[in-house]
């Protein structure tokens, strides 16, 4: 059901078993370039990586260029020390045998830049949207690959601003595939760093200082995690617990990992979750040309269904 009350840790775990492993003979010669193979702590071999890049596009979508091979090695590389393992090859038995190793494997691989009012224009397109709604009935927003949190707050302070309310009739469902960043934004606690370039506005109006431990941190304030809930949801899945109909669907800077059959999918089952005057938000290197039967851009990486009243 979508905007239950999100579940509590542990988020519920990823993944089915994968197939065995197909795998090549170590030779240095073969090894993957990059760090040279015998700079490396672990054997990391070609078909090792064509094992992983193999799993993470059919389990997460996420399509992973030959360049990557360092990226994956020093990800997952701080798995196999804390696992004691001492190849790739010894990790990939693990994770064929260990269900449970699904959710940290994805977790590796997974890119989680983000950061309070991103692409700030987005924000006010969707306070001109909220606004012309207005205070008639519960506005409705899934905000998907939401990492750790920075981007569904930021839509809760928009709410917040465009009603001039704590309490703006807003439900914002956030959700990501992998569990550590949800784990960090259902906390909302940020670091300094994070927080620095808002206004002093905001960081009053919607923080609270941390003290002891955490102290030089910031809490998100309770009236704003009220209006958010954490689930796990793998795009991919192929069903998501989410009911229309959605005023807005944040999906920014995901599609850029997915081939283009997988964007196409994906948005297809985005646009009847979305109502008729509903806004599919993207990142600004994301474009949906090839899903031109599916959806209109409005501008500015705004999407409608090709339906909408809007023009
Ligand atoms: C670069 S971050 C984008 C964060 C935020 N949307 C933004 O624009 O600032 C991409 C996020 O997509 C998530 N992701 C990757 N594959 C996914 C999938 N199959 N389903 C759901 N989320 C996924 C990652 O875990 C990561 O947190």
């Amino acid at each position: 059901m979508v905007f239950d009350p999100p579940p509590r840790r542990p988020l519920s775990p990823a993944g089915t078993a994968p197939d065995a492993p197909r795998r090549a003979p170590f030779s240095p010669a073969a090894s993957a370039p990059g760090l040279a193979a015998r700079d490396r702590e672990f054997e990391f071999t070609p078909a090792d990586f064509e094992r992983i890049r193999t799993l993470i596009h059919q389990h997460a979508g996420i399509a992973l260029s030959s360049a990557k091979q360092d990226m994956v090695y020093s990800r997952l590389a701080r798995r196999l020390r804390s696992c004691g393992d001492r190849t790739f090859a010894q990790y990939l038995a693990r994770l064929e045998r260990d269900r449970g190793e699904w959710e940290t494997f994805v977790n590796s691989l997974t890119t989680n830049l983000t950061s309070f009012f991103r692409e700030p224009h987005h924000f006010d397109i969707l306070a001109d949207q909220l606004r012309q709604v207005g205070e008639k009935r519960t506005i409705r927003i899934w905000c998907n690959a939401a990492s750790t949190g920075e981007e569904p707050y930021s839509l809760a302070m928009t709410a917040c601003e465009a009603f001039n309310s704590l309490a703006p009739p807003v439900q914002i469902l956030a959700s990501d595939i992998d569990t550590s960043v949800l784990a960090h934004g259902e906390a909302g606690i940020y670091r300094q760093d994070r927080i620095e370039r808002l206004s002093d506005a905001r960081k009053s109006r919607f923080f609270t200082p941390r003290s002891g431990a955490d102290a030089g941190a910031f809490e998100i304030r309770p009236e704003l995690r009220r209006l958010v809930s954490f689930r796990r949801i793998n795009l991919l899945d192929p069903m998501w617990p989410v009911q229309g109909p959605l005023d807005a669907i944040f999906c920014r800077n995901v599609m850029i990992y997915f081939d283009k059959p997988t964007q196409y999918s994906i948005l297809k089952r985005f646009v009847p979750l979305l109502r008729p005057d509903g806004q599919l938000y993207a990142g600004h290197s994301e474009s949906f040309m090839h899903a031109a039967d599916l959806v209109r851009s409005r501008g500015r990486t705004v999407y409608v269904r090709l339906d909408s009243p809007l023009r």
